[in-house]
């Protein structure tokens, strides 16, 4: 009796969710699905389901102007419920509505960004103290130009750099108004320029947070799956490649190079790293951040063989840590 009443309950729930989705007009491709399951099998109902979850809101504390943060939170304790982001020790997830209307955003002193796209800049191990030539290589608008420039307390150099006029516009006004100083913009397409000549291994360490179809950002846009495709996935993987083969060619002899996406599809995250190791002068290196749980990269896809390395690599599902979902990468110049 009680186990019919369940499933009569179920049953209604299923309906008033599809309902939920319908209204807001959440639509599932089915291939979407299909590929869901491939890559996660049972646990993929998980993964949907905790894509139809809002994303928690997160802020990053801009220390170049917070200079004392216990201070500054427990200020903002009086105001909202903030929850410390476990793996990095500068983030909150944070309970107001809209962070972006707060003082704090309008001064600079917080920087709304979802907590895994904090974990890019933290996989490069950055110098506090040195002086380190960094490449970021797609750039704007900036989230994590303005973190690497907090983590380098504002020292050595960054290169920022973005193909995109209108996206290099965002990257300036937030590289001012977070009292970023160690930043030089440039806007080359590296997917068509030759590296070749004066840039050739000139950088201690690269970030190539990569363009891409973004499924792992459905949380906060479910307009993503409507642009969606396979077809675009492998447009983005050819672009991808070439914009890699750019940025190892710019990265010096045992230089780091993090590539990172927030898509969850391997043509763009290990087929692009497995490409880059049997081409160029790299080998993967190992990614451990305390308190954050990852699952290894995977070796194979649709028949195509990445190689046994590619378990080093990060894949970050949003039911893992509550968050976005991300690809990371740590490569080394041989
Ligand atoms: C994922 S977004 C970067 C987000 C940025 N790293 C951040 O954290 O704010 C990818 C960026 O790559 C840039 N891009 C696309 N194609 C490019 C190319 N061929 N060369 C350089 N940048 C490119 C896009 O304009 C876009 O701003």
């Amino acid at each position: 009796m009680l186990s019919e009443l369940a499933e009569i309950l179920n049953f209604k729930v299923l309906i008033l969710k599809s309902l939920y989705f319908k209204m807001q007009n959440i639509i599932i491709p089915s291939e979407f699905e299909a590929r869901c399951f491939k890559l996660l099998g049972d646990d993929n109902i998980n993964f949907l389901d905790f894509c139809k979850k809002p994303l928690r809101k997160c802020i990053r504390l801009n220390t170049l102007k917070v200079k004392n943060p216990d201070k500054f939170v427990e200020n903002l304790n009086e105001r909202y419920k903030l929850e410390k982001v476990p793996f990095c020790n500068y983030a909150y997830f944070i309970d107001s509505h809209n962070p972006g209307k707060m003082p704090e955003y309008f001064f600079g002193e917080i920087y709304i960004q979802d907590a895994a796209s904090l974990i890019p800049p933290i996989a490069l191990n950055l110098n506090p103290d040195g002086d380190e030539f960094v490449f970021d290589a797609c750039a704007a608008p900036g989230s994590k130009t303005t973190q690497m420039a907090q983590i380098m307390n504002n020292k050595g150099c960054i290169v920022a750099n973005d193909a995109s006029d209108d996206r290099i516009k965002a990257l300036f006004f937030n590289l001012d108004v977070y009292g970023v100083l160690n930043v030089v913009v440039t806007g080359m397409n590296l997917e068509r320029m030759r590296t070749d000549e004066g840039l050739s291994r000139r950088f201690d360490k690269i970030l190539m947070d990569a363009p891409c179809s973004c499924e792992g950002t459905v949380r906060k846009d479910w307009k993503v799956l409507s642009r969606w495709g396979v077809n675009l996935i492998n447009f983005l993987s050819v672009q991808q490649k070439k914009i890699i083969a750019n940025a190892i060619n710019m990265l010096k002899k045992d230089g780091t190079l993090v590539y990172s996406t927030c898509t969850l599809a391997p043509e763009e995250n290990e087929g692009v790293i497995a490409h880059a190791v049997r081409n160029f002068d790299v080998e993967v290196e190992k990614i451990y951040i305390k308190n954050l749980k990852t699952r290894e990269g995977i070796t194979e896809w649709n028949g195509n063989d990445f190689g046994r390395d590619m378990k080093k690599c990060i894949r970050i599902y949003p039911q893992d840590n509550d968050t976005e979902g991300f690809f990371v990468a740590k490569l080394r110049k041989i």
